[in-house]
């Protein structure tokens, strides 16, 4: 595979942290992988939702009562040819905050996109119901989802006080995470790629869903 940074502009490949809280090993672990893409020679970014001043997804057709942070996050999601989603277990699934960002957004966002995936919990088991219904919420946005994730259970003993983790075998998988995000999302929008690309996007439209 040629490098990806060959490519006329730069493959950019972002985060999003489903959690609000500070010192969030969600965030440690999005940090991780996004290097592993940078390291292929993705431009990289972490989007916090804290950082947004979002509301609840209400379903109107009108959008006017939105606030500006609402098309700020689709916009800067829709620079990214790669996201890595990233969550914290909460009752067995993904964050309140992640799905309603994911609500908020829509197939210009992630159609055709690579998703890649992890979660933390503080318990033993792993959040992997929580990766398990991000996959697919994946299928319904019409994004494809990576195979390799991380799921780290026990999160607060997983990494050390400046956010690394504390064995390198964590660090490698979250790292190839973001790797395959990158190459996969570097295959996906080569020239040798497009046709069969135009070919998928036609599929039949989720009826479920609107096309923004
Ligand atoms: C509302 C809520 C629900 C949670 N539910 C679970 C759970 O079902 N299983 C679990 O192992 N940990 C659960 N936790 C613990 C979190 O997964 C853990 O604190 C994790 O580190 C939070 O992610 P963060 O560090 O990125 O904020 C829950 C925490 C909160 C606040």
């Amino acid at each position: 595979m040629e490098p990806i940074q060959h490519r006329e502009t730069a493959l950019r490949v972002i985060g999003i942290c489903g959690s609000l809280r500070s010192n969030s090993y969600t965030r440690m672990a999005l940090h991780i992988a996004l290097r592993g893409a940078q390291e292929v020679g993705a431009q990289i970014q972490l989007i916090d939702l804290c950082e947004y001043h979002l509301v609840f997804c209400d379903g109107n057709q009108d959008e006017s009562a939105y606030p500006p942070d609402v098309f700020r996050l689709r916009a800067d999601v829709r620079q990214a040819q790669g996201i890595i989603l990233g969550t914290p277990e909460y009752h067995n699934s993904m964050s309140g905050v992640l799905k309603n960002a994911l609500d908020l957004m829509g197939f210009a966002e992630f159609e055709g996109k690579m998703i890649g995936l992890v979660s933390v919990s503080g318990g033993t088991v792993g959040a992997v119901d929580a990766l398990n219904s991000l996959r697919n919420i994946g299928r319904a946005l019409h994004a494809w989802v990576v195979p390799e994730q991380v799921a780290v259970p026990e999160a607060w003993k997983a990494f050390d006080t400046t956010g690394q983790p504390q064995h390198t075998v964590l660090q490698q998988r979250l790292m190839e995470v973001g790797r395959q995000v990158a190459r996969f999302a570097y295959l996906h929008t080569s020239e040798q790629a497009l046709d069969f690309l135009r070919a998928w996007e036609s599929a039949p439209i989720n009826p479920g869903a609107e096309k923004r």
